[in-house]
This record gives C-alpha cells, sequence and structure tokens, in this order.
C-alpha cells in the first residue's frame, strides 16, 4: 500500500513538473494583462474586460530592423506579454531577430518556451544541443522561407551565414517565455560564481575564467 502511494507521488510529481514547464491554459475569453494591478499571480492579473480595448491586442514596429551594432551582431525584438497586455495566459509570443554579416544570437534557452523560426531574409545557421549524456549538436543551414523548430528548455543558437544582413521571425509557447543567455548567466552572473568553481566546472585555468568574466 505504502509503496502504492510512493508511486503515485511519484506519477504526480511527474506530470505537475512537466505542465508547471508550460503556460497554463485560458479560462475565459481572454485576460489583458493589467499592469498596474496590486494583485500577485502566476502570470498577471486581468484588466477589467468591460475596460479592454483593441489595442490591448495590438504591437507595431516588427517591421523596423533592430540595431545590430553590438559585440554579438545581433538584435532580439520581442512581442511578449511585457509588449503586448492581449497575450497574458495565452501561452504565445513572437519576436524579431535582426542579424548584421556573421552576427550570431549566442547560445541561449527559453525555460518556458518551444521556439518556431523563418527566415525572412538572407541565410540563418541554427542549431541546438541535446541534453546529458549526448550533448549532441542539430544543426542546419536555413534558406529564405525554411522554418526550424527548437524544442522546449534547449540551448540554441543562430548565426548569419549569408551575405548582408538577415532577419529571422520566431514564435514561441509562452506568453513570457524567459531567456538564459549562457555566457551571461555562467560568466556574468552577480555576484560572480567563484572562478576557481568556474575553472574546475570548464577544465580551465583560473586565469581563463577571469579574462572571460571581464567580458561580462
Ligand atoms: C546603434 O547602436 C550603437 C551602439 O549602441 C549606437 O552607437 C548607434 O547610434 C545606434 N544606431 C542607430 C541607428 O540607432
Amino acid at each position: 500500500m505504502a509503496s502504492h502511494f510512493l508511486s503515485l507521488g511519484v506519477i504526480m510529481l511527474i506530470t505537475s513538473s512537466f505542465s508547471l514547464a508550460s503556460d497554463s491554459s485560458p479560462l475565459q475569453d481572454f485576460c489583458v494583462a493589467d499592469r498596474n494591478g496590486p494583485v500577485l499571480v502566476n502570470g498577471l492579473a486581468c484588466k477589467d474586460a468591460k475596460l479592454v480595448k483593441a489595442d490591448d491586442f495590438f504591437f507595431s514596429g516588427l517591421h523596423l530592423m533592430g540595431n545590430t551594432s553590438n559585440a554579438v551582431g545581433s538584435l532580439v525584438t520581442p512581442v511578449t506579454v511585457a509588449q503586448l497586455p492581449g497575450l497574458n495566459t495565452l501561452g504565445i509570443s513572437m519576436a524579431r531577430i535582426d542579424f548584421a554579416p556573421w552576427g550570431i544570437n549566442p547560445p541561449h534557452t527559453h525555460p518556458r518556451a518551444t521556439e518556431i523560426l523563418t527566415v525572412i531574409e538572407g541565410r540563418i545557421q541554427v542549431g541546438f544541443i541535446t541534453s546529458n549524456p549526448e550533448n549532441r549538436l542539430i544543426n542546419k543551414v536555413l534558406q529564405k522561407g525554411d522554418v526550424f523548430v527548437f524544442p522546449e528548455g534547449l540551448i540554441h543558437f543562430q548565426r548569419n551565414v549569408g551575405h548582408g544582413n538577415a532577419i529571422a521571425i520566431v514564435g514561441l509557447s509562452s506568453q513570457n517565455p524567459g531567456v538564459i543567455t549562457i555566457a551571461n548567466a555562467v560568466f556574468g552572473a552577480k555576484p560572480d560564481i567563484p572562478n576557481d568553481l568556474l575553472a574546475k566546472a570548464f577544465q580551465v585555468d583560473v586565469k581563463v575564467v577571469n579574462q572571460i568574466q571581464s567580458k561580462f
């Protein structure tokens, strides 16, 4: 009997961790985010439905090129619930990514979303890495009109490998996908992760860690 309860508990833990990994389904037509509301919930509280207007479901500006003059040569223009309050509880968002020639969107992960990408302009190399122990790189060069999917939670990247600029549009399965950029998180943590710890983790000299940490 006790072992039955134990396995039931394990099953419930597993299923609840799966369901918590993604946005929950809406229980009403919409729940436009009330950014100034005093209520704290998982997500954002709903604005009074009677006061909702078309502009709550609207965003303009994805035709504009992002400024890629930065260290990585790319810029993400997000359209998540922070920019479009009507996305609250709907489980989706999108973004435009601009790339300078050879610009990269560095290895990163979205803790709450699968991502689907299409190339609007240029040629983009995309890839993701499977989890331990294989850590297999799955990568491909995409042309204009091609579509690629990055499974939820996996580390992925993009790079402009064409001539001239490149543009991608992505869809994400969360109103608030979150972004963890690996280099920034590991080497740019505030306060620093101890450098001797990182030296052991990356199997390099502490000097190498200090050099990388100084960049973030
Ligand atoms: C792009 O960003 C760079 C670096 O921040 C800045 O110097 C430059 O003025 C920006 N260009 C435009 C067109 O906004």
